[in-house]
């Protein structure tokens, strides 16, 4: 009975679920052994990582049978306990929840900051109240969404050599079948901390490609005056973005670009003051200029975009070992991209302004 109510409230509340096939089979393969290492997935704000995770979880049984077991932690939720654990169809999700909140019960943090840091008890409670300590069957995978947001820029080397640590001990005490965790964050600059290091997999959750991010202009119902091609070129296949230009802006492109703009006016600003807007103008250009045109106001100009979530350094793989394509006409190099177009845009006309 909880299967069919969890199953129907979700599907009321969202828009389709459109493509990620690719990453729902990889996501798949990579749950099917143990791993040895988490998985840490990054990816522009709004791209769909929360989404991805949460379908990926609902259709982890499909995959595994009842072996199948998927956690899904929301590490940035505040308020209820619904929101910030979600399990897999076969559990009982209430029975989840409570042993959620008293694994936490001793921690005065935020409740989904709380959660992150006891997934090794967490895990301990789960097996012993909801499994009777039987995992050798068992497929387990626990998923940590908006990890760095939740634990700070900070923490989030030891956090993730923590995370490695736990996953290997949590192995060798239950000998599941694969037990493996997945991690996602927006934060670009957290990458660079976590690639100094072996105790993560890197990989890239991109925008949706040019057909899929169609589908989802349709599925949204634009008025006829609204031009595909216009979307696509100012937000390149950004589904958050695009559900905010549809519910927020009511598809008024121009005012979603106005507030872009102002939003935007103090980070121009900065880069002005700082003597940066030739690099700017580079990047506008072409992404790849951080690289081809290195300099030291170069990388201070790179981190300021990283740090505001408008560019990312991408010569990663993606969830499925690919490279992401390479298109200038939405501002996507070989080795940088803006998270969408609409920010190099958005930037252009500040600084010609
Ligand atoms: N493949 C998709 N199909 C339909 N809607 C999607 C898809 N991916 C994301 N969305 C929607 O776009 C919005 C932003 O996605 P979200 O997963 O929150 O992004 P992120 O976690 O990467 O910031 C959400 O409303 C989500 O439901
Ligand atoms: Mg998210």
């Amino acid at each position: 009975m909880f299967i069919l109510e969890q199953g129907c409230a979700r599907a009321m509340s969202e828009i389709r679920f459109v493509d990620r096939n690719v990453e729902l089979k990889a996501l798949k393969e990579f749950c099917s052994s143990f791993r040895a290492l988490p998985l840490y997935v990054y990816g522009p704000e709004g791209c769909g990582k929360t989404r991805l995770l949460k379908e990926f979880i609902n259709l982890f049984n499909e995959y595994f049978g009842d072996e199948g077991i998927a956690i899904y932690i929301d590490a940035l939720a505040r308020k209820g306990i619904d929101e910030a654990v979600m399990g897999s169809l076969n559990m009982d999700v209430k029975a989840l929840r409570r042993v959620a909140l008293e694994a936490i019960k001793d921690l005065n943090l935020p409740l989904g900051h709380a959660l992150a840091e006891s997934i090794g008890s967490l895990m301990d409670m789960i097996a012993e109240k909801l499994f009777r300590r039987k995992l050798e069957d068992k497929y387990v995978v626990i998923a940590i969404d908006d990890v760095v947001k939740s634990i700070g820029m900070n923490e989030v080397e030891k956090y993730i050599k923590w995370l490695y640590e736990t996953m290997w001990k949590l192995s060798q005490e239950y000998r599941p079948r694969a037990l493996n965790f997945i991690v996602t964050t927006s934060e670009g600059q957290s990458l660079e901390l976590i690639s100094r290091h072996r105790h993560a997999g890197i990989s890239i959750l991109w925008n949706l490609d040019r057909k899929s991010f169609e589908e989802l202009f349709h599925e949204l119902n634009p008025p006829d005056d609204v031009d595909y091609e216009d979307v696509w070129r100012l937000i390149g296949g950004n589904p958050g973005k695009l559900i905010e230009l549809a519910k927020k802006y009511s598809w008024n492109i121009d005012m979603w670009f106005k507030s872009l703009l102002r939003r935007l006016r103090p980070l121009a600003f900065k880069i002005a003051s700082r003597n940066l807007t030739e690099e700017l103008k580079l990047l506008i250009e072409n992404p790849d200029n951080t690289w081809h045109r290195a300099s030291p106001r170069m990388e201070e100009l790179y981190r300021i975009l990283v740090n505001e979530n408008l560019f990312m350094y991408k010569w990663h793989y993606t969830i499925d070992q690919r490279e992401i394509p390479e298109d200038n006409s939405i501002g996507v190099g070989r080795y940088y991209a803006w998270q969408i177009p609409a920010y190099r845009e958005a930037l252009k006309q500040l600084v010609e302004d």
